[in-house]
């Protein structure tokens, strides 16, 4: 176990009306009120129910995040969110560059780096995410295109602004399939994630937590989350059920 912060987050993705977060939020706080946890749990719903989660989580020691944010602060952006916005619903963290928001929505480097930017700027805690797909795997490139993307999405941070960062490595390949990393696989590109951190800046290399993300469930949590370089997990499918949820929030 690192002294780093350990954070579980929820990405729900484009799953459920505000209702059905409703009965959500409730499944989980009841699965965790009699149970101290240790770590960060957070709940990233979809935009539309950011409000409902916002008001039931209050006085909650369960966090809300956000699943992108606009790297404007207002202005005509048609159908773009600020930070401030998520800011008055109660928002402390953002999901940004998730690999679904680069693959359908052509999200680059330079747009996840001032989206990041953006981000601190108001507060709310980033986590960046990074991964190779399969066949970048299989060409034997993960380590150069996650170097890509980390050093393109906070290689230009000041040692202040990535004090406040958080990294998931979630490998396209093992997202939603089924298929995970094995916790020796998923050590091994942390443990990179951690040097590149490190040749940015020292103390952000030891001090930054890097989750992992893809096929996150509560048989295999554990696993993962015994690594000395995995700091928690960003969980998809597994946290849209509140039992498999928090049996994961147990798990670490
Ligand atoms: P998954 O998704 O747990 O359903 O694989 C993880 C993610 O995309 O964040």
């Amino acid at each position: 176990m690192s002294a780093r912060q350990r954070i579980i987050a929820g990405n729900w993705k484009m799953n459920g009306t505000h209702q059905e977060a409703q009965t959500l939020i409730e499944a989980l706080k009841a699965e965790l009120s009699s149970f101290q946890f240790s770590c960060d749990v957070v709940v990233c719903p979809p935009f539309t129910a950011l409000e409902t989660a916002g008001k039931l989580l209050k006085g909650s020691p369960i966090k809300l995040g956000a699943q992108d944010i606009s790297q404007h602060k207002s202005g005509a952006y048609t159908g773009e969110i600020s930070a401030a916005m998520l800011l008055t619903l109660g928002v402390s963290y953002v999901i940004i560059g998730h690999s679904e928001r680069r693959q359908y929505h052509a999200e680059g480097e330079d747009l996840i780096n001032s989206k990041v930017v953006a981000a601190l700027a108001s507060g709310l805690t980033p986590i960046v995410c990074v991964g190779e797909t399969l066949t970048e795997r299989e060409m034997n490139t993960t380590k150069p295109i996650i170097e890509r993307q980390v050093v393109g999405a906070i290689g230009s941070l000041s040692a202040e602004q990535l004090s406040r960062i958080v990294v998931a490595y979630e490998p396209v390949w093992a997202i939603g399939t089924g298929k995970t990393a094995t916790p020796d696989m998923a050590q091994e590109v942390h443990a990179f994630i951690r040097s590149i951190l490190s040749g940015i800046n020292k103390e952000s290399g030891q001090k930054t937590p890097i989750l992992y993300g893809g096929s996150v469930k509560a048989d295999n949590a554990a696993g993962l989350l015994s690594q000395s370089d995995i700091d928690g997990a960003l969980v998809g499918g597994a946290s849209l059920n509140a039992k498999d949820f928090a049996a994961i929030i147990k798990a670490a």
